[in-house]
This record gives structure tokens, sequence and C-alpha cells, in this order.
């Protein structure tokens, strides 16, 4: 992870950009450039974005919304009804617990943004926040844009990737204002259990966090038992947050589309925030959510096999060559030990990607508790996951 707080700030940049770290995809982009400029062709697994088609109902669906003039204004309020609506059925039907669709659902312009925002939402300037360790990058920048101090939760694979709350140092623990999870885990894959959720509710009633899971892999499990909802344990909706993806859900990454489910107030203070910034994603963007939301989940299990079949393939060929990592049950991700010999995962992955051409993200980019290991992103088809294994195999010989 780059920072560039020691650096000059530059005349229009406020200190809370000042203190956003740089992006790490920019050093990797640099390195699949120098891999194309060789004649080489990337096999790019340094980034989660889903390479399956989305459904086609929300294709439809929004070819006929963009030739409906009614979809063309702004949309203002917190998103559609018809949307809010089909998020709580959804939400219903996956999980058994009914939310309500005008004060507990909100939609957003993907779970990344609401993250950012719900930060800035429910948080003060000053405030700690206990953020996973290794975790998702954007976080990282969110917190430093919304002025929050980080209490760092180590995920370690003894722990299957859970933190160890009753570690937390309690002096810290009062000094937050939330508390951040996201199981099936990126970049991990660790899953969570409801009896971890009953522990980290705990925790956040103790302590008064906001408990924000942010739950955008919740359709990509072998067992849907691996996915649990924050939301539908006891006291969950009075403490947490849920966000969610159809980035990931529906292969939508583009389109740009997420929803919050949650804690009523914070609901309300999101809402109330994001009014000052956007009007809300495209209706008919909006409206080909909420034409898939309502699908049988047959075809999110389908998806789910899918990851499953490409994530026992690329095991398979890296068991072959003696590259040993925690076999996972969910998400997108191989969460791999760097090979032996090399402790620098940011080397070993631009060097990687500058000689062969197959581009993983290094560990080191998800915080310092990634260190020595890197991510390879299951979206590719099973040959193609064998041929960058060769490849990986080549340059370590
Ligand atoms: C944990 C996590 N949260 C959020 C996102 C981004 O989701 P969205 O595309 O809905 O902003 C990702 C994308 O990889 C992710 O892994």
């Amino acid at each position: 992870m780059t920072t560039s707080a020691d650096e000059p700030r530059a005349r229009f940049t406020s200190r809370r950009v000042q203190a956003m770290p740089g992006s790490v995809f920019a050093a990797m982009d640099a390195a699949k450039d120098a891999a194309r400029a060789r004649g080489l062709d990337v096999i790019d697994l340094s980034i989660g974005a889903s390479d399956l088609a989305p459904p086609a109902a929300a294709l439809a669906a929004l070819r006929e919304a963009v030739s409906d003039p009614a979809t063309h204004g702004y949309c203002l309020g917190s998103g559609t009804r018809a949307l809010r609506e089909a998020v709580a059925h959804w939400y219903r039907r996956r999980f058994g617990i009914a939310v309500d669709p005008e004060a507990q659902v909100l939609p957003l312009i993907g779970a990344q943004e609401g993250f950012a925002h719900l930060l800035l939402a429910c948080s003060d300037p000053g405030d700690a926040v206990l953020l996973p360790d290794p975790a998702y990058p954007s976080y990282f920048g969110a917190v430093a844009a919304a002025g929050l101090e980080t209490v760092p939760l180590p995920l370690r694979a003894e722990r299957g990737f859970l933190p160890d709350l009753a570690a937390v140092d309690p002096a810290a623990a009062a000094r937050a204002r939330v508390l951040v999870l996201s199981y099936p885990n990126n970049p991990t894959a660790g899953v969570a259990t409801p009896a971890f959720f009953d522990e980290a509710l705990a925790f956040a009633q103790r302590f008064e966090l906001l408990l924000i899971h942010d739950f955008p892999y919740v359709d990509l499990v072998d067992d849907p038992a691996d996915a649990p909802s924050l939301l539908a344990r006891p006291g969950g909706l009075e403490h947490g947050v849920e966000l969610f993806s159809a980035s990931k859900s529906f292969h939508m990454g583009g389109f740009r589309l997420g929803w919050a489910i949650g804690q009523a107030d914070a609901i309300a203070a999101l809402a109330r925030l994001k009014g000052a910034v956007d009007f809300n994603q495209y209706l008919g963007i909006q409206r080909a959510v909420t034409a898939v939301l309502g699908e049988p989940p047959e075809a999110r299990r389908a998806d789910a096999a899918i990851f499953a079949e490409r994530r026992s393939a690329l095991l398979e060929a890296m068991q072959a060559i003696g590259w040993h990592a925690r076999v996972p049950r969910a998400g997108m991700y191989v969460w791999a030990p760097l090979p032996a010999a090399w402790c620098d995962s940011a080397s070993f992955t631009d060097g990687l990607t500058r000689a062969t051409g197959v581009a993983l993200a290094p560990g080191s980019a998800f915080g310092p508790s990634g260190e020595g290991y890197v991510r390879l992103a299951l979206v590719r088809d099973p040959a193609v996951l064998r041929q960058a294994v060769a490849r990986i195999r080549a340059h370590l010989d």
C-alpha cells in the first residue's frame, strides 16, 4: 500500500485527499502495459471483475428502459420504490426476514460508493474505525476521506480469517464508531458463521458501534449456509448495515448498482448525505436490477458453480507445481502464500506480470497483514487458469 501523506500537497488538494493512499492498480497497469509492449497476451487475474454475462432479463429491461422517456429524467429521493421493494422481497426470500423498503433499504451506486458515503454519514473526523487487515483496498481511501483513525483487525489463516474481537484494545474500541466486516471475504475468501456474527453484534452493542457488513459476494458461495446475513441475527437490524452489489450477484460491475439494508438511522443518514451528492443511479439500470432480483435463485447457484469449478481447476494446477493454498468455499478469489523463496508480494507480482503477462494482486495491496500472499481472481475459464499456472511455473523455474 502506498501513501502520499508525506508528499508536498498540491494547491487545490485537500488534506483528506492527500491522506488517501495511491491506487495499487496503477502500478499493476504499468506492469501489464510493459508485458503487452513485449508482445505477451495478458492473463489478468489481478482484478475481481466478473467475466460472466449479466442476466438476459436485466439487459432486456435496460434496453426497453432506454427507449422510455419516463426513465430520462432525474431520480429524486432514495431510488425507486419498485427497486426498494424488490430488494426487500429478495432479502426476505433469501434470509427469511422482513425489512421495511422505506426505512431500511437504500439503493446505491455500487457497494463501494455506499461504503465511502456511509462512513461519512455515520462518523465524525477523529473517530476510530475497526477495519480488517487485509481488506478491500478502497476502504483505505474511504477511511482517509472521512478523516477516521484506523484500528486494524488482523485476519489470520489460523482463525479462518475471522478477527479476534476479544483481542481488541477496549480503549480503541471505545474511540470507534464503526466496525467493518466483509464475508465471504475479499481477499482471503474466509467465510463467517452465524455464531461469529452474534459475537460481533454483542461487541458492537457493548461499544455502541455501527457494524457495516460489506456483503457483495452473498451469491458466490458453494453452499448458501456459508453466506449468513448479519441482519438476520438477533439485534442485526439494530446495529448493522449490509451492503450488496449487482457487480458480483449479476455480473454488472460497469452498471454501478448496489443496495444497503439495515439500521434505520444509518440508512436515513446515508440517504440524506447522498441527497447532497448524487441523484441516484439511472432509472433504467434500477429497472434492470429490479427485474433480476425477482428471479428464482437457480441462476445464481449456476454462476456460483462456475466459480467453484474454476477454483478447483486453479488449485489443482497450483498443487501440481507444489504451490499450496487454502481451499476456499466461497467468493471469487484464491488467497495463496507467496511461492517459496519470495517474501515481497509486490515485487513478485510486478516481475511475474512483466515476464509472463500473468497479473496477480500482491497481498500487500490489501494491508500489512496481506504481505506474504497473492490474490488470484477466478475471472477466466479453467483452461486459461491452467495456462496461467504453467507460465508461473516457468517463471519460478
Ligand atoms: C469487498 C468488496 N466491496 C465492494 C466492492 C465493489 O462493489 P461495487 O462494484 O458494488 O461498488 C468489491 C469489488 O470487488 C469488493 O470486493
